[in-house]
């Protein structure tokens, strides 16, 4: 299979079916997923809460979805995420385990999408309040929560339009848009 399309498709998704909810063997099994990444040092720092059922509807509150869609407010009940991956870092890790995070949180996203799973990657969040909840030691930093179920909503890239947004939209029949910059305008310097 080509790397390219699969990875154009793997999409940030937010709208899930909640009739259809991720178990704790799913998350385990994408924890095995990132098990498996690089690691600066290979120190692995990331550990990983693994959140369903009601814990679940307990933390959704807490999170904040697609500021750039003003107009929404975030997936409705009935197309909730099902589980949660908590993403924990060490209060004491050092500047470099943020790359090990990103490397962690991409390869969640990936293996996610290859079994039909929609992830939505998430900063903005109540730390305190989520933190609370899930019991985390005082040591321990809660970095991101992943939100996760079957994926519902359709996503797709497109190029950047003539007024240079950045902005994701959605069209008329719903369709999630999210605009990429041109591989030129990536590449800023070729040697050979
Ligand atoms: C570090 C990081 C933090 C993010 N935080 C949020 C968030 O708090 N809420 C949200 O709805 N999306 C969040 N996103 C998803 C981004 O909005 C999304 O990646 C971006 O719109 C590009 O869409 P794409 O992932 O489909 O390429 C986050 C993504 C990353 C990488």
């Amino acid at each position: 299979m080509d790397f390219l399309p699969f990875v154009e498709q793997a999409r940030t998704c937010r709208r899930f079916y909640e009739d259809k909810p991720l178990s704790q063997d799913d998350l385990t099994w994408l924890v095995r997923c990132a098990r498996a990444t690089p690691s600066a040092r290979n120190a692995q720092v990331v550990r990983f809460v693994l959140i369903t059922g009601k814990t679940c509807a307990q933390v959704f509150p807490n999170t904040h979805w697609a500021m750039a869609l003003k107009d929404w407010k975030g997936p409705v009940e009935g197309e909730r995420p099902t589980a949660f991956l908590g993403l924990v870092l060490p209060k004491d890790a050092p500047s470099i385990a943020l790359i090990d995070l990103g490397i962690v949180a991409q390869t969640v996203q990936l293996a996610a999408h290859s079994r039909g799973y929609g992830s939505c990657i998430i900063k903005s969040f109540d730390k305190e309040a989520v933190s609370t909840l899930l019991s985390l030691d005082p040591s321990q930093s809660l970095e991101l929560v992943v939100g996760l179920g079957v994926a519902l909503e359709k996503r797709g890239i497109c190029p950047i339009d003539s007024s240079g947004s950045l902005n994701y939209f959605r069209d008329a029949e719903g369709t999630h848009w999210v605009p990429k910059r041109s591989v030129e305008e990536l590449i800023c310097g070729r040697f050979s």
